[in-house]
């Protein structure tokens, strides 16, 4: 293991009825409040009026920004900041999936910030404060309710970036798996497919002596792998929301990458992608994936042989590593697609056009990949293999 420090300042408050607690948090924190979501389906599913009554009670002034896009954009944070500044608000509600999160943990810096936030998102600038804020997550996914992670487009620019800081972990998150009854089937497979991704880039790292880690991995692993075919079939199901929803906290909250760095050369190449063509992230995920772990097969084999045997239950009689592997990855396609999620870039209509392009864009910030370093003829060949 590497050494390592840990910390996870957000509160998780989890299950049926937890919205009540908003009654005991918000007050720690201000009066004026800036109530983040996006487009509409809070207002569908009625939890919109459950915060705003909670609100009330609590005789706060509310303050709202709505529109919040899939793959949130630099010029929604921007509204966000301007309200905060203008009407001086001292805490920021962000109720929905994690693209609303993240624009609210941008718009929480950027507040603070005399800048352009665009350069808190670049790194350009490294945030010193920000307002507090908390979470109702509608969405399981990214794990933005417990982690100080967030990812901005600039459409203008087409540039897709995560930055992070300490500074943004929410102060509390509240998840009921209630309010996740409502995402479609399609998010919620995107949801599945992005919570394994964050377990698979944590799994894929050059530190050695990490058997719980990889062990923790893979206990998520198989419990998504079990509960996600029979949520597809049964969207309402308490227990089925349930488990995902804490699945996805899990997978990227800091717990399974103590000790280790990930590699995440496949969320950089997926964000350059959806910054051209702004596709669903997971979707993009569920396409690049398995070219990557194709690329970096010759210096996987064992984790890849770990991953197919205890995860995919592959026999290994009889078989090379390198069989036993591919057999393993094969199992993993199928998977997704089983449950619905694309397979090949053209699915998004998508064609070698821009190639070069996305490549260009996953290089801004020079080579990357902490488990195989990836050059941009890297990401050339596995997007040419998604194609
Ligand atoms: O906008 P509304 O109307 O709320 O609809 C959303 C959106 O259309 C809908 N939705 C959310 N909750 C719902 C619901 N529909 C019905 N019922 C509900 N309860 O779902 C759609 C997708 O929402 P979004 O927030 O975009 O999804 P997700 O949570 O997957 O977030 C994706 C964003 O997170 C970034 C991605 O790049 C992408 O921009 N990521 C953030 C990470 C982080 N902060 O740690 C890590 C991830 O790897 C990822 O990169
Ligand atoms: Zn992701």
């Amino acid at each position: 293991m590497e050494n390592f420090i840990f910390q996870n300042p957000t509160k998780l408050i989890f299950g049926k009825g937890q919205i009540e607690q908003l009654q005991k948090e918000v007050p720690q924190y201000g009066k004026r409040v800036l109530l983040v979501y996006g487009g509409g389906s809070i207002k569908r599913n009625g939890l919109y009026e459950e915060v705003l009554e909670q609100l009330k009670v609590l005789g706060v002034e509310v303050f709202e920004l709505a529109g919040v896009e899939p793959n949130p954009r630099l010029t929604t944070v921007h509204k966000g900041v301007e309200i905060c500044k203008n009407e001086n608000i001292e805490f920021i509600l962000a109720v929905g999936g994690g693209s609303v999160l993240d624009c609210t943990k941008a718009i929480a810096a950027g507040a603070l910030y005399e800048g352009d936030t665009w350069d808190i998102v670049t790194r350009k600038h490294l945030p010193t404060e920000a307002l507090p804020f908390g979470t109702v997550l509608t969405l399981a996914a990214t794990g933005s309710e417990m982690n100080s992670g967030s990812v901005i487009t600039n459409w203008e620019t087409k540039e897709k970036y995560g930055w992070g800081s300490p500074l943004v972990f929410p102060k509390f998150s509240i998840l009921d798996p209630v309010n996740t009854f409502s995402v479609p089937k399609d998010h919620t497979v995107y949801g599945v497919v992005d919570m394994m991704t964050h377990v698979f880039e944590q799994y894929f790292h050059p530190t050695t002596n990490t058997p719980l880690q990889e062990r923790m991995c893979e206990a998520v692993l198989l419990t998504v792998i079990e509960a996600a075919p029979r949520l597809l079939e049964d969207l309402e199901n308490y227990e089925l929301r349930e488990t995902i929803l804490y699945s996805g906290t899990i997978a990227l909250n800091g717990f399974l990458q103590m000790g280790a760095r990930g590699d995440w050369a496949s969320h950089n190449i997926e964000h350059a992608v959806s910054a051209v063509y702004d596709i669903p992230h997971a979707g993009g995920l569920a396409i690049i994936y398995p070219q990557w772990l194709r690329h970096v097969k010759d210096i996987g084999l064992r984790k890849l042989n770990q991953l197919a045997i205890r995860v995919w239950n592959v026999d290994p009689t009889n078989k090379t590593e390198e069989e036993i592997a591919e057999e393993g990855i094969e199992i993993l396609e199928q998977f997704w697609q089983s449950l619905g999620a694309p397979s090949r870039l053209k699915d998004y209509q998508i064609d070698d056009t821009n190639i070069d392009l996305m490549a260009e864009k996953a290089m801004a910030r020079g080579v990357f990949g902490n488990f195989k370093s990836l050059e941009k003829q890297d990401v050339v060949e596995i997007l040419t293999k998604s194609l």
